[in-house]
């Protein structure tokens, strides 16, 4: 294996659970398209989004990444036809009905993040039911954003804060981004250190907008039902070739420049 490929050791960082640290998040883009291009209803295409889901899980934790961070339902989804939410809102459901057993014995941590209000009952209850399941689960962790928008997610944190100021809990100059980051959804998870767009499209559409500043982005040109391992190895690949510098400069520039 060339070394741009090889995936991130197991002796790599690990999080504060335990976990190996790298974090990748994907957009699963293109079920739809993917449907078109075979003359099938979309419907199919995000079943064939739900396998790829799991073939990626698996590939994500033989390859040594840590937490991984899908969209699967996105605030501005609703407006999509009546049938087709319908089908989007009953995937997580048979998710967790066929294979929330299996991903608890192999010790897979899920949280799913995104407001609740719009979700069913049933849905809730399947959702909380999963996160107080796996809370104690170190091996990988497994974040699905369900009716989730970066937007309304910094908006629902803004609020928050407000609230408490006006209540008299907090003061306007409490706020960092230390704290503000605790107030999204995805607070207590490292930020991605790579977001994944398949399909083609090569923008964030709302995803982690607040976590994104530091990510890594790799656009690939595969339709998210046609996933797998040999993309997920590729898009490391690009990872790892890329150069993080977190606003400062390199070791070699800071030589030069001294
Ligand atoms: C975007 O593709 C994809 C979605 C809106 C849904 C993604 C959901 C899954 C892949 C399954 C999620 C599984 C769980 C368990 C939540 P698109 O339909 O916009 O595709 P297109 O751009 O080709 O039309």
């Amino acid at each position: 294996m060339a070394a741009a490929e090889k995936p991130p050791s197991a002796d790599a960082p690990r999080d504060a659970q335990g976990a190996p640290a790298l974090h990748v998040a994907i957009v699963m883009d293109g079920n739809g398209r993917w449907a078109k291009q075979r003359g099938l209803p979309r419907s199919l295409g995000h079943r064939a989004g739900v396998e790829a889901l799991k073939r990626t899980v698996s590939a994500a934790s033989k390859l040594g990444i840590g937490s991984l961070t899908v969209f699967g339902f996105s605030t501005e989804n609703w407006s999509r036809p009546a049938a087709e939410v319908a089908e989007l809102m009953a995937l997580p459901k048979r998710y967790f009905e066929t294979d929330l057993a299996r991903l608890h014995r192999e010790g897979v941590r899920v949280r799913v993040i995104g407001r609740r209000e719009g979700l069913s009952g049933e849905l809730l209850k399947l959702i909380d039911d999963a996160h107080a399941r796996t809370k104690d689960n170190t091996a990988f962790n497994l974040n699905i954003a369900f009716n989730y928008g970066g937007q309304a997610d910094i908006v629902d944190a803004a609020r928050r804060f407000a609230e408490d100021v006006a209540a008299g809990r907090r003061a306007p100059s409490d706020l960092d981004e230390a704290l503000f980051a605790g107030l999204l959804a995805t607070s207590g998870a490292p930020p991605p250190d790579l977001i994944v767009r398949p399909s083609g499209e090569q923008r964030l559409s709302n995803f982690l907008l607040w976590e994104a500043a530091y990510a890594e982005l790799v656009f690939q040109d595969v339709l998210w039902p046609d996933y797998g391992e040999e993309h997920l190895r590729a898009a490391l690949a690009e990872f790892a070739a890329r150069d993080r510098r977190y606003g400062a400069i390199v070791a070699d520039d800071v030589l030069a420049a001294g």
